[in-house]
């Protein structure tokens, strides 16, 4: 597998251009309240992403020169995915509250606190930890890369169809950096692969989950992941982690996107598109 050449990755990192957008045809075309309400939430996971780079340097990723130049980068480019969103909310007449980011994180759950606190323990045990942290990353922005193909895929608006089509190519960039980082870790390193697959098999949940809130992960997943068509993406980000040494066994997001599906419509009724 070639090598993730970082030098350049760093060298080519940067805000999301939107210099270019026009916003007076995103002002026309505007936005439904579902999208609304699913950029509100895609956003807000975004913006936090800091959260989760506070676990991720834990331990011996830190003292890795590769991972703390990738993760420098990474937050930065993905704090500007979260302010695109809010401009382009804002250009389409939806804006945010001004304090939304306080709000967002007095409300994120003590679920990521406790995990916070049991990843960095145990970073500070194994550098075999970092294999695990990386596998999650990769999960993570193939997840995150599908609901952004979801919406683009379904929206009338054509400037938002732009914007994500460009957030999209850099969670693929990252994706990038967090599989070969975990490829090579868990080549040939059956320890690592062990404690790689217990991390994610008892703790691992879709992405977000803890920041915005279940009930908004569900309406994404009863709008546009509820059937197995649907849902198609996701399976083809599973066989991509199942090309993970010690991953092959790795098939439960599809399984739990259809739970948080079937959960919220039980609850809530099937969302409305509009
Ligand atoms: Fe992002
Ligand atoms: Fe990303």
């Amino acid at each position: 597998m070639a090598e993730f050449n970082i030098e350049r990755f760093v060298d080519l990192s940067g805000a999301v251009d939107l210099s270019d957008l026009d916003w007076k045809l995103c002002r026309e075309a505007g936005l439904t309240d579902a999208e609304e309400r699913i950029l509100k939430y895609l956003g807000d996971t975004e913006t936090h992403t800091i959260l989760y780079m506070r676990d991720l340097l834990a331990g011996h990723s830190a003292r890795d020169s590769e991972i703390t130049a990738f993760l420098s980068v990474w937050v930065y480019e993905e704090l500007w995915h979260g302010r695109a969103i809010s401009r382009l909310l804002a250009e389409a007449g939806r804006p945010e509250d001004a304090d939304r980011y306080r709000k967002v994180t007095q409300a994120s759950s003590i679920r990521e606190t406790v995990e916070g606190i049991l990843s960095q323990s145990a970073a500070h045990l194994t550098p075999r930890f970092i294999p695990a942290h990386m596998t999650w990353g990769a999960i993570n922005e193939l997840t995150a890369a599908a609901a952004y193909g979801a919406l683009i895929e379904t929206t009338k608006n054509p400037v938002l169809a732009e914007l994500l089509r460009r957030i999209v190519k850099q969670e693929r960039k990252h994706y990038s950096f967090y599989f070969k980082q975990a490829h090579k870790r868990l080549e040939d390193d059956s320890w690592a692969q062990a404690l790689t697959r217990f991390v994610i098999k008892r703790f691992w949940t879709v992405v977000g989950s803890g920041v915005g809130g279940w009930d908004n992960l569900g309406f994404i997943a009863a709008l546009h992941f509820d059937t197995h068509e649907k849902r198609a993406p996701l399976r083809d980000a599973e066989a991509t982690i199942q090309g993970l040494p010690g991953m092959e066994w790795f098939n439960i997001l599809d399984k739990q996107v259809a739970r948080l599906a079937e959960t919220y419509v039980a609850r809530h009724g099937a969302p409305v598109a509009a």
